[in-house]
């Protein structure tokens, strides 16, 4: 990785976004150590962070994997969670009695005492990030986190992001999913080559022809549609209008034509 100069607000959501083997796994994990930048400096709350230790950044920076099983290592469910609260020092009553809060959020007390290696991919992806966001750490950086989750999981990965923000995290999701990018990260940053090619509210990224396909990203489809639909002339389409939004628009558009027609 070369050149990278990145400046991210306490309490912002930023996404990271290019394509495979652009370099974006690897700039994460400059930020709890797991990789030390061979020239240039990290720093998080005004403090260099190149010479603190993995475990000590861990308690400010929750770094959830691409691949859970590169983070999952207990040999039941319950354990992982146990182990990950492990540095709060809590008695046992309430180490077992936050346990079965995380749990029970996250859905996961019936699989409580079983392998997480048993788990299916969306379950193991749910519990590596029940595992971090027990600590409760100020950063969350989530690697592809949509990747391989149904729409209900997607739905609740929007709710808990809405809710970390609430309180005040800041939160960094690398993603290949332009849908989901699109309505709900404000900035994203486009890597290239390991490289930073673009830096920007993110619906101006995704607009922009050139970098989408120089990452071979494509627009999302109701942006697409959005295009073709003004394209044709249709009046009342506005740029970056939402999936709900466009929706509506063709509904009453139809119910028109199907009253018009009818009165003809
Ligand atoms: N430990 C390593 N040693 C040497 N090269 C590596 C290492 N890890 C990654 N790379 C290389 O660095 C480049 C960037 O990899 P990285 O994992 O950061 O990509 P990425 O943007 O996260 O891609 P993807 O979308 O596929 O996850 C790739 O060419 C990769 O092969
Ligand atoms: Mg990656």
């Amino acid at each position: 990785m070369k050149n990278i100069n990145l400046n991210i607000q306490k309490g912002e959501m930023l996404g990271i976004m290019g394509k495979n083997g652009a370099g974006k796994t690897t700039l994460i994990r400059t930020l709890n150590g797991l990789i030390r930048p061979s020239s240039g400096d990290v720093y998080i709350n005004s403090e260099n962070i190149n010479s603190k230790s993995i475990a000590e950044l861990s308690r400010f920076v929750g770094l959830i994997f691409q691949n859970p099983f590169h983070q999952l290592f207990a040999n039941t469910v319950e354990e992982e969670i146990k182990f990950s609260l492990k540095n709060l020092f809590l008695n046992k009553d309430e180490l077992q009695t936050k346990t079965n809060e995380i749990l029970s959020n996250f859905n996961l007390d019936k699989y409580r005492d079983r392998s997480p290696l048993n788990l299916s991919g969306g379950e193991s992806k749910k519990l590596a990030i029940a595992s971090i966001i027990c600590r409760d750490p100020e950063i969350l950086v989530f690697d592809e986190p949509t990747l391989g989750q149904d729409a209900q999981e997607i739905e609740s990965f929007i709710k808990l992001i809405s809710s970390e923000k609430e309180k005040g995290k800041t939160i960094l999701i690398i993603t290949h999913n332009v849908e989901f990018a699109y309505e709900y990260i404000p900035r994203t940053i486009l890597m290239g080559n390991g490289e930073i090619i673009a830096d920007g509210p993110t619906q101006n990224v995704l607009n922009n022809d050139f970098l989408t396909e120089k990452s071979s990203l494509i627009l999302p489809q109701t942006q697409q549609l959005s295009l073709a639909l003004q394209e044709i002339g249709l009046q009342g389409i506005r740029k970056n209008i939402s999936k709900n939004d466009i929706i509506r628009y063709l509904i009453n558009l139809l119910k028109n034509k199907t009253i018009s027609a009818q009165e003809e």
